[in-house]
């Protein structure tokens, strides 16, 4: 196990092991505890509280309680705590990145990049606490007055995924304390440091004990999920991860008829038609299949490139390819991390292996890297055929699969071949086209002409099996407000 020195932290106080409960840091009740490793060097990186199920009650019934009072703070209040909590985050902008990298191997650089996303949530609920504004409705009696007026829903249940360790907290967590919610949040085993030192600073720009609990395990995942899920004090359900655990998820909480929020998995369509820049449509591909080596719900997957342009983009993307430098995200060097563990190394070569097995060209990489971690070379294969298991489940890793294809029509139909529908993405100036395709693609989100699309004031979610619901911008914070209308009578 790493000492605290080894961590690096400027600020030694921000590494913490335990659980949170009702503002007190908790050892598990048997003690027990699970190992954090660090995926660029395989060693582990520290020992964390592995809580069960008797402490995620205790969590929700502190939240419960807590709910009694912050759920009446002003919007005002809760505005000026979370601008305290997102300037803390700032302040401790190198710790927080240090430790992205460290538990989830993405480069300095791209760490940094993930606490400015995850802090700018905090910064933008904040401003949305202030503006849950009701609504009048004219009345069809002239002796009543229909009010409308929002309400904070309660107890609130977070389950987030280890790609993004900060900013799918704060996604959930920004939007909920906002709108007055308090939380139990289960972090991923794999990453549990970003958010333990995230509630750390919680606690330091005063929000109050008991509106935020951390419950990290490992061992106990099923029970302590399904509790999160079932207990029926929690009124909703935040979820990022895969989808059959979204629909496992679902059924738990279908007893109590629990709101919702699901983001799940994507199978993100990238098209290049042959009226599009070549040089922005490789970029675009480059930042959208290879932000954070493949491993984001919007990452590219399917890349198909209209076969006039075919030859020119594969090439083209195959030379900025060789030019990445996978390793230790530590080194200034690096370009690419290493994938989170072992399990996603063997997904990647699985659908290499069936893509050429079933013709596919291997132009580029192929296979994962000598040595310590869990590395892959970034990979790009062409002909790809439209039935290989990367055109039809998400890959999560460094592989750009290139799909050859006619006409609109038909790359439409490819594109929605699938049951989710989280984002999609295509380059072309012919700008009929640009609203056809943009229209017609079943997903949630699109990008046109570009392969970044996440910001903190967009509506992220899916349709199909992606999702449910929408984190982030004006509509993230309706999904932990009830609406309650009440009628003035007798006037
Ligand atoms: C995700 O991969 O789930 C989130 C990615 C993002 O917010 O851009």
């Amino acid at each position: 196990m790493a000492s605290t020195s080894a961590f690096g932290l400027k600020d030694p106080s921000l590494l913490r092991h335990q659980g949170f409960i009702n503002g007190q840091w908790v050892d598990a009740e048997d003690g027990k505890k699970f190992s954090v490793t660090n995926p660029a060097t395989s060693e582990e990186l520290g020992q964390v509280a592995d809580l069960g199920l008797a402490q995620t009650k205790q969590a929700i019934e502190a939240a419960s309680v807590a709910f009694k009072t912050w759920g009446k703070t002003t919007a005002k209040e809760r505005h000026d705590l979370l601008m305290k909590f997102y300037h803390l985050m700032q302040e401790h902008h190198e710790d927080l990145s240090r430790l992205i990298t460290l538990e989830n191997g993405k480069p300095l650089k791209e760490a940094k990049g993930e606490n400015v996303y995850s802090s700018s949530f905090l910064e933008w609920f904040a401003g949305e606490a202030v503006r849950t504004y009701g609504e009048t409705i004219p009345s069809a009696s002239s002796s009543l007055r229909n009010v409308v007026i929002k309400q904070p829903i309660g107890v609130v249940s977070i389950l987030t995924p280890w790609n993004f360790p900060s900013a799918m907290i704060t996604r959930k967590l920004g939007a909920a304390l906002a709108a007055g919610c308090t939380a139990v949040i289960k972090p991923p085993a794999e990453t549990p440091y970003t958010c333990l030192a995230l509630t750390e600073l919680a606690t330091r720009a005063g929000i109050p004990p008991g509106v935020i609990n951390i419950v990290p395990t490992h061992s106990n995942i099923s029970e302590v999920g399904r509790e999160m899920c079932e207990n029926p004090t929690v009124k909703k359900i935040s979820f990022t991860g895969s989808t059959p655990v979204a629909k496992l998820l679902s059924k738990y909480a279908a007893g109590t008829l629990k709101k919702m929020s699901i983001e799940a998995g994507g199978n993100a369509p990238f098209i290049i038609f042959d009226d599009a820049d070549i040089d922005a449509a490789v970029e675009g591909a480059i930042a959208c299949k290879f932000r954070h080596t493949g491993q984001t719900c919007v990452c590219a997957n399917r890349i198909y490139v209209q076969s006039s342009v075919y030859a020119d983009f594969a090439s083209k993307l195959a030379e900025k390819v060789a030019a990445f430098r996978v390793g230790n995200g530590f080194d200034e060097q690096t370009t690419h991390g290493p994938l989170i563990h072992d399990r996603a190394v063997e997904k990647v070569q699985k659908h290499i292996d069936d893509a050429v097995s079933r013709g596919a060209q291997l132009i580029h990489g192929g296979k994962r890297l000598d040595g310590k971690g869990s590395f892959f070379a970034p990979t790009i294969l062409c002909d790809v055929p439209k039935d290989a298991l990367v055109c039809t489940e998400e890959t999560f890793g460094p592989l750009a699969a290139l799909v050859k294809f006619e006409t609109e029509d038909e790359v439409i139909k490819l594109a929605n071949d699938t049951s989710v529908g989280l984002a999609g993405y295509f380059y072309s100036r012919d700008i009929g086209r640009v609203w056809r395709v943009a229209e017609a693609l079943e997903v949630g989100m699109v990008g046109t002409n570009t392969g970044a699309i996440s910001q903190a004031v967009i509506p992220f979610g899916g349709v199909k099996e992606s999702g449910l619901g929408r984190e982030g911008s004006k509509y993230g914070i309706e999904e932990y407000l009830n609406i309650k209308y009440i009628a003035f009578g007798g006037l």
